[in-house]
């Protein structure tokens, strides 16, 4: 049940944390690189991850969509090793969710969008859950109790009405889910319902709904954010000034699939028409990476040494693309349209190639390269104030040393190569 003395100490917006939901030590690394030196190279790399309290045996989460649609297939999650999942977004009353076919499209790499091409980019116009609440919350209950040890989070959506909000979180935490995700970037369909990326895009909305929900909240909530806004960093620190305990990114980009230059009709065609969907998959793995990184810097810079967590989520295929997210500040990393195209047993390949990547650098726990990369993004002028010292050093090396009090001991074969003629 919800803690109903919270409601009672919110002076302001800032809403305080409920004693009973775990925090976790999510602070950007500190030792990382400068300590993998004491690292057994025979040790094998340790996968696991606490994030807001919580324990998983590897940071790989099943992202909201439909591997999380049902018990059969998050069941399988956890038999195949997944680190968490993330259900299919639920809402009060899911007969208000009709969904259409064909509601997917997919994008292929080579000449023409050839059928043989790889796939690298996917559309859909699918909508939240359309199964009844109960059946979902009967489902999430049984697998909790068929494995307590696993994490379960599950994704929540609501008009803009406090009400069903606090019913909504009452009810899925009775089930006795881990952590919520608020699904706060739907990009189709449910904005018109004042829903999904309808609250995410306007942040006085967002601060309004995520009070309510950290009010009632008595386990970890993320917020997960769209990229279809000017600046992710706003959404994402109204949502962790108002309480949540984590922020989670990517969802899907608008997108327009295609048009079919026989019938003239747009894609996915239903009944003759279509309408913007969600983009997804290996072409927005780059977007994505810079969505995570505005947010890993802003966390960093402007919550760095609170237990706030960060879940990186688009076009994740394989352990380097985990490996990125995570050299950005990622606490976790979440897989969708992956597990759709390659299946549940992606992630024992997800795990064995991120530990390749950690064997190579020496790395024994995710902590010790995490955030590493983050230090090196900067801005423009800063880039070429860089480069243009870098040129003038090189330049004053060439010259060759002026007198024979000039050689050191550190650059004393740069300063012999400096003077030999060929
Ligand atoms: C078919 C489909 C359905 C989705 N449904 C949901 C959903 O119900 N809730 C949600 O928060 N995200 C949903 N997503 C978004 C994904 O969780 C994820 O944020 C996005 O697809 C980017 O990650 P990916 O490239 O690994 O798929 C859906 C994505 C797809 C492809």
């Amino acid at each position: 049940m919800a803690s109903m003395g919270l409601i009672g100490q919110i002076t302001t917006s800032v809403v305080e944390f409920p004693a009973a939901r775990p925090r976790r030590s999510c602070g950007f690394s500190r030792n990382r690189v400068g300590f993998r030196v004491f690292a057994q190279a025979d040790t094998e790399p340790d996968l696991s991850v606490t994030v807001n309290g919580l324990n998983m045996p590897n940071p790989f989460v099943i992202g909201s969509g439909p591997p999380g649609t049902n018990y059969t297939v998050m069941k399988r999650a956890f038999d195949e090793g997944w680190g968490a999942v993330i259900a299919k977004t639920v809402s009060l009353d899911a007969a208000k969710v009709v969904n259409v076919t064909p509601r997917y499209a997919k994008l292929r790499a080579g000449a023409n969008g050839s059928a043989r091409g790889q796939i690298i980019g996917w559309e859909n116009i699918e909508l939240i859950s359309d199964r009844p609440l109960e059946t979902m919350l009967k489902e999430f209950k049984q697998l909790k109790e068929e494995y307590p040890d696993r994490i379960l989070i599950a994704s929540i959506m609501e008009e803009y009405n406090k009400a069903a909000w606090e019913e909504l979180i009452d009810r899925v935490e009775q089930t006795g889910i881990d952590a919520i995700e608020i699904n706060f970037s739907c990009p189709h369909g449910m904005p018109e319902r004042k829903m999904g990326a309808a609250v995410g895009q306007d942040c006085a909305l967002l601060e309004e709904v995520c009070g309510w929900i950290n009010a009632k909240a008595t386990v970890p909530v993320w917020a997960k954010m769209t990229p279809n806004i000017t600046d992710i960093t706003q959404p994402a620190r109204v949502s962790l000034l108002t309480g949540c305990e984590g922020v989670a990114a990517i969802n899907t980009i608008m997108s327009v699939m295609g048009i079919n230059l026989d019938t003239l009709r747009p894609e996915p065609c239903v009944e003759g028409y279509s309408t913007p969907g969600g983009y997804s998959s290996k072409a927005v793995h780059p977007i994505a990476l810079a969505k995570v990184m505005s947010i890993a810097r802003m966390m960093k810079n402007e919550f760095g040494d609170k237990d706030y967590s960060l879940s990186a989520i688009g076009g994740v295929e394989t352990g380097g693309d985990a490996a990125e997210f995570i050299l950005l500040g990622a606490n976790t990393v979440q897989v969708c349209t992956g597990v759709m195209m390659h299946g549940y047993g992606l992630v024992k390949q997800l795990c064995s190639e991120l530990k390749d990547f950690m064997r190579k650098h020496n790395f024994s726990s995710i902590e010790d390269f995490r955030g590493a990369s983050l230090g090196y993004f900067t801005t423009h002028m800063d880039l070429v104030r860089r480069q243009q010292e870098a040129i003038r050093e090189r330049k004053a090396i060439k010259k060759g040393l002026q007198s024979d009090k000039d050689w050191t001991g550190d650059g004393f074969v740069k300063e012999t190569e400096s003077m030999v003629s060929n």
